[in-house]
């Protein structure tokens, strides 16, 4: 499952709609590989890197519409443009796991299907500027109502994207279920309405029969 491109490492990485559990996951499955004495590095996206983290600040705070679908796509690539740089082709050439809280899915299904058809936009950005896929990426599942409940609960003032309500959430999950019905060697879909244990088992399961 390796790729080639940015080093010899393993990239793994977490999707799925807000509040789904992905940093809880992506945390344990961090932990216990740790624990197992490997060399992993814990990320997230957008940010990762301190460029990416100052556009994660343009991007997560404000009015639901102070960007453009547009706009919003060139800014979360240009924070994974420098996220890849900074971050994630170092650790792969230095052979450690990196392990990512959101990546390229992200812009896939929330730029590129909620408000009107970028899919192709997103796409040619992607190939033009990343052009690097993750070697496993778990999906984790949810019921968008559940997963909202979950997320605002948080109170982080990072709720732009919660704030465009329920309904668009469902799109995101049904965007991310055919992403993973289309790319089915890479994803992994897991059911994430259960203890977060039970869910960290399936997923390090996952992750040893697919090493
Ligand atoms: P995401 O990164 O997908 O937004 P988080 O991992 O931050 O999700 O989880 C959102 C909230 O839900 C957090 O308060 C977290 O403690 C809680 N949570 C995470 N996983 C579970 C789970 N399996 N069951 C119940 N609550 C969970
Ligand atoms: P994140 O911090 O993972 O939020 P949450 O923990 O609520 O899931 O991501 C921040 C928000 O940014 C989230 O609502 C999804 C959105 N996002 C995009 O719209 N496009 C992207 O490419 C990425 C990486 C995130």
């Amino acid at each position: 499952m390796r790729q080639g491109l940015g080093g010899t490492g393993r990239f793994i990485t977490f999707e799925g709609i807000d509040g789904s559990g992905k940093s809880t996951q992506a945390r344990m499955l961090a932990e216990r590989l740790r624990a197992e004495g490997q060399d992993v590095l814990l990320t997230r996206e957008p940010g990762g890197s301190p460029g990416a983290e100052e556009i994660r600040q343009l991007l997560l705070t404000g009015d639901p519409d102070r960007w453009s679908a547009e706009a919003e796509i060139l800014l979360f690539t240009a924070a994974r443009r420098d996220h890849l740089e900074k971050t994630i082709r170092p650790a792969l050439a230095a052979d450690r796991i990196v392990i990512s809280d959101r990546f390229a899915d992200s812009t896939r299904v929330y730029q590129g299907a909620t408000r009107g058809d970028l899919r192709a936009t997103v796409d040619k950005l992607h190939s033009l500027m990343i052009g690097r896929e993750p070697d496993l990426t778990f999906i984790i599942d949810m019921d968008p109502e559940t997963a909202l409940s979950r997320g605002l609960a948080r109170g982080s003032g990072e709720d732009r994207f919660e704030d465009f309500g329920l309904s668009f959430q469902e799109n995101l999950r049904h965007g991310f279920l055919a992403l993973a019905h289309a790319a089915p060697d890479r994803c992994v879909v897991i059911d994430g309405n259960r203890p977060p244990e039970a869910v960290a088992a399936e997923v390090l399961a996952q992750f040893e029969a697919r090493a």
